[in-house]
C-alpha cells in the first residue's frame, strides 16, 4: 500500500520513512511550511534520497493564518488560562492537507512521528478520521516492534548510520521544540523537571525583555468581524494589510520587545501533566487588542455567553477536536458574535508588555452622553433604568 507520511526532515521521521519502506510500503512524504525555520529544499533532497516515491512540500502559511489563527483570535483562544495553543491550532491545518493528498494519491495509509504519550497523535488522528474516515493510520511510536527497537536515541542513530540517513551534526538542544508562525514550544529533556528554569538562550522568537528596546513601538490594529485587517506602526507610519503580513509583523514587533513568554504546567489530553515553555509574540498582542475591541462593541449578555464558548473552544482545540460537529458549531456561533467587532485599537508594545492606549469604533456601544444623562437623572446608577438604557438592540 501507499502511505503519506507527515515528514519534518528530522531524524525521527527520516527513520520512519526508511522503516515504512522496509515494511513494504510506498512512501509519499508531506512537509507543510507553516512558518517554521526549516531548509525546505534540503528536506526535499533528503526525502528523495531516502527513497520517497513522491515529495510534497507546500506553503500553508496564509491558510494557517486565515483559516486557523483568525478563528482562534475571534475566540480569544487560551487553554487553561495561559497556553495560546500554537501547536494545537497548527495540527488540524497540517493534517487536513495531508489527507487531501492521501485521497488524491489513492493512499489508504497516513503516518506521523508523534509519540504515544502526547497530544499531537490525538490531534493528528482525529483530524484524519474526521476528513477521511476510511483511512488507516500508522503510528510507529505506538507499534511495539518499532518502539522497542528505536526507543532511546541510540537506536535511531544506529539505524540512521546503517541506512545512510544523515544524522544531525550540530549538538541537539536538551529539550524538544515545535515551531510555527504562531509560536515555538519547548518541552521534555531538562525542562521535564518543573523547577528547572529555562536557560536564557532557549528563546528563539523573542528577545529577553531585560534587553529589549527602551522605546516602545506604538501600533494601531484595525479590526473587522473580529479579525485584524490592518496594522499600522504609528510612529513609523508603515502599514500591513494582508493576513500573513499583519500576523508576521505582530510577531516581529512582539519578538523585538520580548512579548508572549510563558512557562506553565498543563494538563495533557491523555491525563498526565506536562511542563511547557512557549513564546507566542504576535498572538499575545492580538489577544489583548481583540479582547479590547470586543468588549467595546459587544452586548454585555452576549459577551458573557461567549466567554463560556471561548473556553470550550480552546478545550476542543487542545484536545484535537477542531474538526468535530461541536467545534464547528462553536466556530459558527463565535463568528456570528463578531459581526460588529470592528474598529481600531492603539497599543504600546514595551518590555514584554502590551499596553492598551485607546480605541474607537463605528459600532461602539459606549455612550458618553448617555452616561452623563443617566448620572444626573438617577443617582443610583446600579438600578434597572440604567441597565436598560445602556443596553442596545445591536448584537
Ligand atoms: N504541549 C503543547 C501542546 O500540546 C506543545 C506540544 C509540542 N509538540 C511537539 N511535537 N513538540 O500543544
Ligand atoms: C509528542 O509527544 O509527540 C509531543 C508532545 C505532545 O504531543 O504533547
Amino acid at each position: 500500500g501507499t502511505v503519506v507520511l507527515a515528514y519534518s526532515g528530522g531524524l525521527d521521521t527520516s527513520c520512519i520513512l526508511v522503516w515504512l519502506k522496509e515494511q513494504g510500503y510506498d512512501v509519499i512524504t508531506f512537509l507543510a511550511n507553516i512558518g517554521q525555520d526549516e531548509d525546505f529544499e534540503a528536506a526535499r533532497k533528503k526525502a528523495e534520497s531516502l527513497g520517497a516515491k513522491k515529495v510534497f512540500i507546500e506553503d500553508l502559511r496564509a491558510e494557517f493564518v486565515e483559516n486557523f489563527i483568525w478563528p482562534a483570535a475571534q475566540a480569544n483562544a487560551v487553554y487553561e488560562d495561559r497556553y495560546l495553543l500554537g501547536t494545537a491550532i497548527a495540527r488540524p491545518c497540517i493534517a487536513r492537507r495531508q489527507v487531501e493528498i492521501a485521497r488524491k494519491e489513492g493512499a489508504q495509509f497516513v503516518s506521523h512521528g508523534a509519540t504515544g504519550k502526547g497530544n499531537d497523535q490525538i490531534r493528528f488522528e482525529l483530524t484524519c478520521y474526521a476528513l477521511y474516515p476510511e483511512v488507516k493510520i500508522i503510528a510507529p511510536w505506538r507499534i511495539p516492534e518499532f518502539y522497542s527497537r528505536f526507543h532511546g536515541r541510540t537506536g535511531l542513530m544506529e539505524y540512521a548510520q546503517k541506512h545512510g540517513i544523515p544524522v544531525p551534526t550540530t549538538p541537539r538542544a536538551p529539550w524538544s521544540m515545535d515551531s510555527n508562525l504562531m509560536h515555538i514550544s519547548y518541552e521534555s529533556g531538562i525542562l521535564e523537571n518543573p523547577k528547572n528554569h529555562a536557560p536564557a538562550d532557549l528563546y528563539l522568537m523573542t528577545k529577553n525583555p531585560e534587553d529589549s528596546p527602551n522605546d516602545p513601538d506604538v501600533l494601531e490594529i484595525e479590526f473587522s468581524h473580529g479579525v485584524p485587517v490592518k496594522v499600522t506602526n504609528v510612529k513609523e507610519g508603515k502599514s500591513k494589510d494582508s493576513p500573513l503580513d499583519i500576523f508576521s509583523y505582530l510577531n516581529e514587533i512582539g519578538g523585538k520587545h520580548g512579548v508572549g513568554r510563558t512557562d506553565i504546567v498543563e494538563n495533557r489530553a491523555i491525563g498526565m501533566k506536562s511542563r511547557g515553555i512557549y513564546e507566542t509574540p504576535g498572538t499575545t498582542i492580538l489577544l489583548s487588542a481583540h479582547l479590547d475591541i470586543e468588549t467595546f462593541t459587544m452586548d454585555k449578555e452576549v459577551r458573557q455567553i461567549k466567554r463560556g464558548l471561548d473556553i470550550k473552544f480552546a478545550e476542543f482545540v487542545y484536545n484535537g477536536f477542531w474538526y468535530s460537529p461541536e467545534c464547528e458549531f462553536l466556530r459558527h456561533c463565535i463568528a456570528m458574535s463578531q459581526v460588529n467587532v470592528e474598529g481600531k485599537v492603539q497599543l504600546s508594545i514595551f518590555k514584554g508588555q502590551v499596553y492598551i492606549l485607546g480605541r474607537e469604533s463605528p459600532k461602539s456601544l459606549y455612550n458618553e452622553e448617555l452616561k452623563l444623562t443617566v448620572k444626573s437623572l438617577c443617582p443610583h446608577v446600579n438600578t434597572s433604568p440604567y441597565h436598560c438604557l445602556a443596553r442596545t438592540t445591536s448584537l
